[in-house]
């Protein structure tokens, strides 16, 4: 079954020429929280090789933004709205990148970083769960007020201390799990709405 479940979207991104099974994960989510509108602005953090770049993209169109960033070489995706940073998150100067690149506030604020696994879940756990709180400090600096942060996390025992610190920034703090999602992953999503109002462009 979950060999059957991974070949379905596996090779449905390769027909539908998406870089990433992901980009189902993000399709999902977008549905179900109504995540994009046309000319947004969009950080995507942790987006090699592409895929969930290629779906913010196609939402936002043209005369919105997507600005990626990953520690990892992107091959240019061909649409002028993208463009992509080689950096580390935890590099000081990223929120400052971010945005001369955005000019305005993001709307939206994506991480699906994940550390690389070592087989420990405990230890896996605690390094995603880092790289989200990483991504949370930088999605609460940056969003306009009602912004979404949507960000995935390996599932253990710092979560609630992990959601406690995110409720702190944003509102209606909840966890996801697009079908998408690999049968026994322990991986899923969270999201939350930037404090200070639901509102339109601030
Ligand atoms: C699962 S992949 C993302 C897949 C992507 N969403 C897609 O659809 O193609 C996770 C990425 O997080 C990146 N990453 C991990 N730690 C990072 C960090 N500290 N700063 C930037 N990127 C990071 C990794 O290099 C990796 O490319």
């Amino acid at each position: 079954m979950a060999y059957r479940r991974k070949d379905r979207f596996y090779r449905q991104a390769k027909q539908e020429g998406f870089r990433s099974r992901a980009a189902y994960k993000l399709q999902e989510l977008a549905r179900r929280l109504r995540l994009f509108s046309p000319g947004q602005r969009v950080v995507d953090l942790g987006c090699a090789p592409g895929g969930w770049l290629q779906v913010a993209a196609r939402a936002v169109g043209g005369k919105g933004r997507v600005i990626g960033i990953d520690i990892e070489e992107v091959t240019p995706l061909g649409f002028p709205q993208v463009q992509v940073l080689r950096m580390d998150i935890f590099d000081p100067a990223t929120p400052g990148r971010l945005r001369e690149l955005l000019g305005g506030l993001p709307d939206v604020v994506l991480s699906d970083m994940a550390p690389h696994t070592c087989g420990d879940h405990d230890a896996d756990h605690a390094r995603s769960v880092e790289l989200v709180a990483a991504a949370g400090r930088l999605a609460a600096e940056l969003l306009r007020p009602g912004g979404w942060f949507v960000a995935k996390v390996f599932d253990g025992g710092a979560l609630s201390d992990l959601l406690r610190e995110l409720a702190a920034s944003f509102d209606d703090v909840r966890r996801l799990r697009p079908e998408a999602t690999r049968d026994g992953s322990r991986e899923l999503y969270l999201s939350g709405r930037r404090k200070g109002g639901k509102g339109g462009r601030a």
